[in-house]
């Protein structure tokens, strides 16, 4: 396995809409983010990703993108990006730029030349029929919108001002590869690639994620652009299993460096149905699942590991306890996670322990997935009440409420009025936690500097424990002689772990202060070099 910066990495996702404003208009910018990199540093990160800052009317907050050249107004100028990639480089950061090219907006000059006529040199950038066929969007509906202009339909598996690019033009090709190399040329640091598993879709057959041209796109995107760069490329793929995963990030496939997986993600909706059909989490399950990406990408692709997103609730109040348990579940998520092999990301927030954030009514639902699914589902009778329950736990929203870097006015976020209101910063603000030395910041920060310290959480083999009680979540991981031995209680009951028959040398972390026994406190979790 080759030696790479990325492999020994850990990113941090910033969502700049919510990271931190300068101008008072509410919403974040990057002068904001410039304001910040020294906290980052402090955190020890080693790269950003930068969910979408490129101009865009913001249907979907960024991911319609209508100049992939240009910095959207909000949040600053070309002038303020470059000098966030160098500023950030000074410090050991690089910035990741987030590359939405499964689509554009519909205000992008190509759709709105396309949408013209169909002799437009920019009408076959996207993909259009004579009649719909079943195809459903993302968001619910169908993926089809009439112009009378042009008399066809238009393909747009998100909302309807997301329309999706024709990946089998060439031409529209070339255009989108020319604009990643005016990237590269900057000096960024990779891309992480917007539902880059819906590129190779084959319309005509209903086939949309995994289609059949995938891989050989990709395979040209490295050629053209990325693989001539010291560069991390990570693609986002929902649908993905160990064995597809394998093909986007084997090294001699060329394709990407690694893929964002969903399985575990969702382990808590019922099977089969859409992400608002919420169940129980079982441990074991989630364990099996990790365990078995950690098995099979091992030695022949590459994991990417994380909890959260902009997309996604946050883990402390799903998986977690966002209560009493607040600090101490925040450990042992990250305990669990950080061991692993692949390369963590961590979502802005994540390192203080940030939560939900949860609303009365759908009147205070910015996110347009939440919302799309509210109507679509109030139509079918389902009531209010068990749709704001499934959007309180799975809504994007819940994660894109404004950082909190201390208790005054808006938690620090703006001193006008915020685009989405922020949470409680009584106690959960970046001040108190760089104030207490037990904060789970400061576990962020050991469990960043131990994967520097020790290749073998990046480079060992990983081997599972199996366990007597189904709450004890453990593992191993092994370089030659150097072995660590990670135990987790992921659960708010006390429970056992047989920690006899192992012979500790080092206790690297934990999150409680207190003598490793047999007996485990609730959602305690540990890691220790062992002989
Ligand atoms: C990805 C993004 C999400 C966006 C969608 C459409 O899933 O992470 O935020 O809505 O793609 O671009
Ligand atoms: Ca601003």
């Amino acid at each position: 396995m080759k030696n790479k910066w990325w492999k020994s990495a850990v990113i941090y996702q910033i969502y700049p809409r919510s990271f931190q404003d300068t101008n008072g208009d509410g919403i974040g910018d990057i002068p904001g983010i410039l304001s910040r990199l020294d906290y980052l540093e402090n955190l020890g990160i080693n790269a950003i990703w930068l969910s979408p800052v490129y101009e865009s009317p913001n249907d979907d907050n960024g991911y319609d993108i209508s100049d992939y050249r240009k910095i959207g107004a909000e949040y600053g100028t070309m002038a303020d990006m470059d000098l966030l990639i160098k500023e950030a480089r000074q410090r050991g950061i690089r910035v990741i730029m987030d590359l939405v090219i499964n689509h554009t907006s519909d205000r992008h000059p190509w759709f709105q030349s396309a949408k013209k006529s169909v002799t437009s040199p920019y009408h076959d950038y996207y993909v259009w029929r004579k009649e719909p066929n079943g195809l459903e969007s993302n968001f619910g509906g169908s993926a089809w919108t009439y112009v009378p202009e042009v008399n066809q339909y238009y393909l747009h598996l998100h909302s309807k001002k997301q329309p999706d690019l024709n990946w089998q033009n060439p031409k529209m090709r070339q255009a989108i590869y020319d604009m990643m190399n005016f990237w590269l040329e900057k000096g960024i640091g990779g891309f992480r690639l917007d539902v880059i598993d819906l590129i190779g879709k084959q319309p005509e057959q209903s086939i949309t994620k995994n289609g059949p041209l995938l891989h050989d796109l990709l395979q040209e995107m490295y050629q053209k652009t990325f693989g001539h760069y010291d560069v991390v490329t990570v693609g986002e793929t929902w649908g993905a299993t160990p064995k597809i995963a394998q093909l986007y990030s084997k090294e001699e496939r060329k394709e990407l460096s690694m893929v964002f997986q969903f399985e575990h993600i969702n382990l808590d909706k019922q099977n089969g149905k859409r992400k608002w059909d919420l169940k129980d989490l079982d441990p074991q399950e989630l364990h099996r699942t990790f365990s078995k990406w950690q098995i099979e990408l091992g030695g022949c692709g590459w994991n990417s590991l994380f909890w959260n997103n902009h997309d996604l609730p946050r883990i402390i109040s799903r998986w977690g306890d966002d209560q009493e348990y607040r600090t101490i579940s925040g450990k042992m998520l990250a305990i669990y996670l950080h061991f692993m092999q692949g390369t963590p990301y961590i979502y802005q927030g994540e390192e203080i322990g940030m939560i939900n954030y949860p609303v009365k009514s759908i009147d205070e639902v910015d996110d347009i997935e939440s919302q799309r699914m509210y109507a679509e589902r109030i139509k079918k009778g389902y009531s209010k009440e068990e749709l704001i329950q499934s959007i309180n736990s799975k809504g994007r929203d819940n994660a894109r409420h404004p950082m909190q870097w201390n208790n005054h006015k808006n938690g620090g976020f703006t001193e006008g009025t915020p685009w989405l209101p922020v949470g409680n910063t009584e106690e959960i603000n970046v001040e108190a936690a760089l104030a207490a030395q037990d904060s789970l910041f400061y576990t962020y920060q050991k469990l960043i500097e131990l994967r520097k310290e020790l290749p073998v959480i990046v480079y060992g083999k990983y081997q599972v424990i199996e366990t007597e009680e189904p709450n004890v979540l453990a593992y191993l991981r092994s370089l030659k002689k150097q072995k660590i031995l990670v135990v987790v209680n992921f659960s708010d009951q006390k429970t056992t772990f047989p920690i006899g028959k192992y012979r500790v040398k080092q206790v690297l972390i934990q999150n409680y202060k207190k003598k490793i026994t047999n007996n485990l406190l609730p959602y305690e979790a540990f890691s220790a070099l062992i002989y």
